[in-house]
């Protein structure tokens, strides 16, 4: 039986402590281990987790800081840790193949992650370049770039679906000087969302369709080739869970962690004269100007940033944050239960009419236009330009320090996801970007016959980098490609 919807609190995840700081990093820790959670009401639910808890602990960093995160893996299989939307070396950017393997021996551990599994056609044996550190490892993260809403997942070859299922996932803020001279609501009304759909077993287990149970051969079953989906919508890892708010105005960082499910969010009731997510920021940070829409639109691993003025809505109103994608259980969301106080409090905060300058990349200045079909195939599955992933082999060669035109096209819905750095949207079917599609983004979501083009600029770190759809499914399937930089 599922749960019943606005029965529990909002919570946010906690901020994690640096173990030492010096002038110019912070070194941070985290056990990857498994967690009896309580999710459903009576029931526990195993997970994997980053520190115990689901989402894992937020990493707040500042712009030009670095941040070092030593992870320690007490999981049963290998994980690979990668910070999406971070502009990050590669050695610490997370590649499929350079696994942790677990401390402990178990199920799925260090012999059976290693081993060749040419289970599936799109797996291939030969090429593979795994380099896999026993136990724990650090990751690196400069985190020389603009204030944004970053997140951490598991990004194993053949095996992300799985893993962030069961819960590998949290968030990683950045912030700057520029983003912090605007009045913009923070402290407790700065709050991010991280909404995932998950399906539970009648023992409150998650419930994953793996081909393969024990996780030795990627995929999912037949009746799942196109993603996994849930029945119940977590927020912050609860089911349909309630905030109390003040009447004053909120940031809401959304990040759609979803393994394959898009969503259409709209605040139901609608405040008086509509226009009541304003948009402040995308994936890659602060727009030039705030946008007001009715409804939003997140694909997997999409984040947009949003202010929500609950001033507007008369006291005591209860809103609903929907999903109109979903007419089933995942129409619903969350809730906000605004304080029936008559006199609002004290709220200095502001939306300015500019945020932040958005430098436009010249398409003009393009030194290549490189095209990439994502394509089911009848042999191979889930493919890019007909080949499906394969460990250090290039599907591009950018050179740093170049801009290049990127086109996508697609025969199904697949999120496109780059690494390294951001981009921006130039068109869709050769007309105007979408409402959504404003600012920096690392991940774009092309519709069923669609063209999308973009502009991308490539900087500061040499080596291999990832594409790949991030239906995590469709990642896993073999829907992934290497570019290197050089
Ligand atoms: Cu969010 Cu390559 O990942
Ligand atoms: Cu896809």
């Amino acid at each position: 039986p599922l749960p019943r919807p606005f029965q529990v609190p909002l919570t946010v995840p906690s901020v994690l402590r640096p173990v030492h700081s010096d002038g110019t990093s912070d070194l941070y820790e985290i056990t990857q281990q498994v967690a009896q959670l309580q999710i459903l009401p009576g029931l526990t639910t195993p997970a994997w987790t980053y520190g115990g808890t689901f989402p894992g602990p937020t990493l707040v960093a500042r712009a030009g800081r670095r941040t070092t995160v030593r992870h320690r893996n007490e999981l049963p299989g290998a994980t690979v840790v990668h910070l999406h939307g971070g502009h990050t070396p590669a050695d610490s950017d997370g590649y499929p193949t350079d696994l942790v393997l677990p401390l402990r021996g178990g199920a799925g551990s260090a012999p059976a992650a290693t081993a060749c599994m040419p289970a599936m056609p799109a797996m291939p044996c030969h090429g593979t370049t795994a380099r896999s550190t026993p136990g724990g490892r650090e990751y690196t993260y400069p985190n020389d770039q603009r204030a944004a809403t970053l997140w951490y997942h598991d990004h194993r070859m053949g095996f992300t679906g799985p893993a962030v299922w069961r819960g590998l996932a949290g968030f990683h803020l950045i912030h700057d000087d520029e983003e912090e001279a605007l009045r913009l609501p923070r402290g407790d009304r700065d709050i991010p969302l991280m909404i995932t759909d998950r399906s539970f077993a009648e023992d409150g287990s998650f419930q994953y369709p793996s081909s393969d149970p024990a996780l030795r051969v990627p995929g999912v079953t037949d009746a799942y080739m196109d993603g996994v989906l849930g029945d119940v919508v977590l927020v912050n890892g609860a089911p349909w869970p309630v905030l109390h708010t003040e009447r004053a105005r909120y940031r809401l960082r959304l990040l759609n962690a979803s393994n394959a499910r898009p969503y259409r969010l709209e605040l139901h009731p609608q405040p008086p004269g509509g226009g009541g997510l304003v948009q402040i920021g995308g994936d890659g940070g602060l727009l030039e100007r705030p946008v007001r829409h009715d409804a939003v639109e997140l694909a997997p691993a999409e984040r947009l940033d949003v202010v929500v003025d609950f001033s507007s809505y008369r006291p005591g109103t209860r809103v609903q944050l929907v999903n109109r994608f979903a007419t089933d259980t995942t129409a619903m969301v969350m809730r906000f239960d605004i304080s029936s106080a008559q006199v609002a409090p004290t709220d200095d905060s502001a939306v300015p009419e500019r945020l932040a300058p958005v430098e436009r990349l010249d398409p003009a200045k393009a030194v290549a236009t490189r095209t990439f079909a994502l394509r089911q195939s009848r042999s191979s599955g889930w493919t890019i330009n007909g080949l499906p992933y394969l460990p250090g082999r290039a599907l591009a060669r950018p050179r740093l320090g170049t801009v290049e035109t990127w086109r996508f096209v697609t025969d199904f819905h697949h999120p496109v996801h780059l690494h390294l750095n951001h981009f921006q949207v130039l068109s869709r079917n050769g007309r105007a970007p979408g409402p959504y599609d404003g600012g920096w983004k690392d991940t774009v979501d092309l519709r069923p016959a669609e063209a999308v083009e973009l502009a991308v600029r490539f900087t500061d770190h040499r080596g291999a980098f990832m594409m790949h759809c991030h239906n995590l499914e469709h990642e896993d399937m073999a829907m992934m490609g290497d570019f290197v930089t050089e």
